[in-house]
């Protein structure tokens, strides 16, 4: 066998995705594998994104990870299922027609992983998607997997984090809560491309960049213990709004994907209110937020803006290009920030782009 170069090296990026039909509840905790489906778009990858390297080597004893430059332990059990699952699948690694490394090998590999966020981390902005889908997808890419289904490394990354699942792919994504009992069919998949949205602008408002105080993870939990409004929106509720938002999507119908996207996002913070003890991710600030976005609609006589938040304060805007710059006054005027600049309320301008994550 020829011999490759050892450290063996992978870098790549995955974006952050915003969810416009929520995931909030796990039917089954250890395969994550959600109570409803949910929708997301993917942001652009030059701006929210997590970047990581993989190293390979002989020489090293044992994996390790790196998250914003400190050290972390990688033996909590989602990384490691993952792990496992990508070794599982590994393959040869061919380089001009030559095998350089056959798979059997890779076992005597260990990993070091560096990673980091150029976004505050843990804040309620996805920071654990885009972190577990770069974590999977450069790991995938390393080790040569190869997907034995369509949809095979989505199942690996949802099982990281749930949410991380729809950050391997860009556009609109859907998050299919499957019924398989393995999760082989909780996969994600993209319904449609950016094309029809070509104008669709993202803006997040950051208001705090705090880490939460309650995770996602644990949150969720207590609401599928003890929230009968979780029960009665994924039972009944979900499906409906997930069809109106496919055929708004379907039709680039933007006032209706913005009605539903406030409606999820409020219905989701019901249900954290519902739940007991409650959580409060929202702060007077969000709240003023979403106020000051129906206003601006009911003074345009239009639907032209959208707000969603996830478990976290800072708000998500969607617009359109051609509503940008009335918009942007607006903010400033109402909240006293210059908006488009990393210190204030407004933090960047996204475009809805097809996700390229190998750099
Ligand atoms: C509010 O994916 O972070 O952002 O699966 O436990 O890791 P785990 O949770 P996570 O939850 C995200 C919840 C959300 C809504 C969403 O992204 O759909």
């Amino acid at each position: 066998m020829m011999s490759v170069d050892d450290p063996l090296t992978v870098t790549c990026t995955a974006p952050v995705n915003i969810a416009l039909i929520k995931y909030w509840g796990k039917r089954e905790e250890d395969k994550i594998l959600p109570l409803n489906p949910s929708l997301s778009i993917t942001l652009d990858v030059a701006d929210l994104r997590t970047k990581t390297t993989v190293v390979a080597s002989k020489q090293f004893d044992r994996d390790r990870l790196w998250l914003n430059g400190k050290e972390h332990d990688i033996n909590n059990k989602r990384m490691q299922t993952c792990i496992r699952k990508l070794r599982q699948g590994a393959d040869d690694l061919w380089r001009d027609g030559k095998l350089m490394i056959a798979k059997e090998e890779w076992k005597n590999y260990r990993l070091h992983i560096i990673s980091e966020n150029n976004f505050p981390t843990a804040a309620g902005l996805a920071s654990s998607a885009s972190g577990l889908a770069c974590f999977v997808y450069s790991i995938a890419q390393l080790l040569q997997f190869k997907e034995t289904f369509p949809g095979e490394l989505t199942t690996i990354a949802r099982q990281g984090s749930g949410s991380a699942c729809r950050s391997l792919l860009g556009g609109f994504v859907l998050w299919e809560s499957g019924t398989a009992l393995d999760g082989s069919d909780s996969i994600a998949r993209q319904i449609a491309t950016g094309d029809k949205w070509k104008s669709l602008r993202v803006i997040i408002l950051i208001v705090n960049e705090q880490q939460k105080k309650t995770s996602s993870t644990a949150g969720m939990q207590t609401s599928v213990q003890t929230s009968d409004l979780l029960k009665f929106r994924a039972k009944e509720v979900v499906s409906m709004q997930l069809s109106r938002m496919r055929d708004a999507i379907e039709k680039a119908d933007f006032p209706t994907l913005a009605t539903v996207t406030m409606q999820e996002s409020n219905q989701f913070h019901a249900c954290c209110l519902d739940t007991f003890p409650p959580i409060f991710y929202l702060n007077e600030v969000s709240k003023e937020i979403i106020q000051f976005v129906h206003d601006y609609n009911a003074d345009n006589n239009d639907i032209t803006v959208a707000y969603t938040f996830d478990a976290g304060p800072n708000a998500v805007l969607l617009t359109r290009e051609e509503n940008l710059e009335k918009l942007m006054n607006s903010l400033h005027q109402k909240f006293g920030f210059f908006p488009v600049t990393r210190e204030g309320v407004t933090r960047s301008v996204f475009e809805n782009s097809q996700s390229d994550r190998i750099i």
